[in-house]
């Protein structure tokens, strides 16, 4: 048991290494819980918001700004890893990062046996888009469970996010892997950071 998961995620963190291709992985000694979602969707600006450090990990207003897997220690020594993911879904990718990046991404979902959950991040003003739903259809072959969270909720009306957040949930009863529920978080103005820090703890074997 974790008694105060605050002083443990305001507590050391630790960059730990940027891996461009499998080759690059860590050594797989650390339960690993990753970050996916769309190019842009706020998968760095979550984390930090998470591990609350201002930039540990790289945010921009464009898309495409994560091109690697990004490892983070939480702890000391080390009790998990926060992995940032690299987006997907961006329009103008060109067809080799495109490539590239599906290489990289289910390569590391289907062979990484320490990474025990992944969040996948949806944009609370998008809803799930077709490029979504490939995700999910890879993170279901990969037999990798996954909780969704919505982000952004500060840039939409309660009304609208709550109707997106009923299709989100519907949508997420037809996937195997994918977890019952939904985190309703803000980067931004911090909500649902508390929840989502329980929800990264429930995910870390004893
Ligand atoms: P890639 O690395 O390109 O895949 O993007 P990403 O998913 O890591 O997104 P990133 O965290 O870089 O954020 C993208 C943009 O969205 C930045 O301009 C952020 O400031 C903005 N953003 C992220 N989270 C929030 C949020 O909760 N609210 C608002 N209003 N803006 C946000
Ligand atoms: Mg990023």
């Amino acid at each position: 048991m974790i008694a105060d998961h605050n002083a443990l995620f305001s507590g050391p963190v630790n960059f730990l290494k940027s891996a461009p291709k499998l080759e690059f992985l860590p050594e797989p000694d650390a339960p690993e819980i990753a970050f996916a979602g769309r190019s842009n969707v706020g998968k760095s600006s979550l984390i930090n918001a998470l591990l609350g450090r201002k930039a540990i990990a790289r945010t921009s207003v464009t898309p495409g700004r994560t091109q690697e897997l990004n490892f983070f220690e939480v702890g000391t020594p080390p009790l998990f890893r926060i992995v940032d993911m690299p987006g997907y879904g961006y329009a103008k990718a060109p067809v080799k990062t495109v490539q590239r990046w599906r290489y990289l991404v289910n390569d590391y979902l289907r062979g990484r046996q320490v990474l025990t959950r992944t969040f996948l991040l949806i944009d609370a003003r998008r809803g799930i888009g077709k490029v979504d739903e490939e995700m999910m259809a890879m993170l279901d072959a990969a037999a990798v469970s996954y909780a969704a969270v919505l982000t952004k909720t500060d840039k939409v009306k309660q009304t609208e996010r709550d109707s997106v957040a009923a299709k989100v949930e519907a949508e997420l009863r037809k996937h195997p892997a994918a977890f019952p529920g939904l985190i309703l978080t803000s980067s931004e103005k911090g909500y649902g950071i508390e929840e989502l820090r329980n929800a990264v703890l429930d995910a870390v074997p004893e």
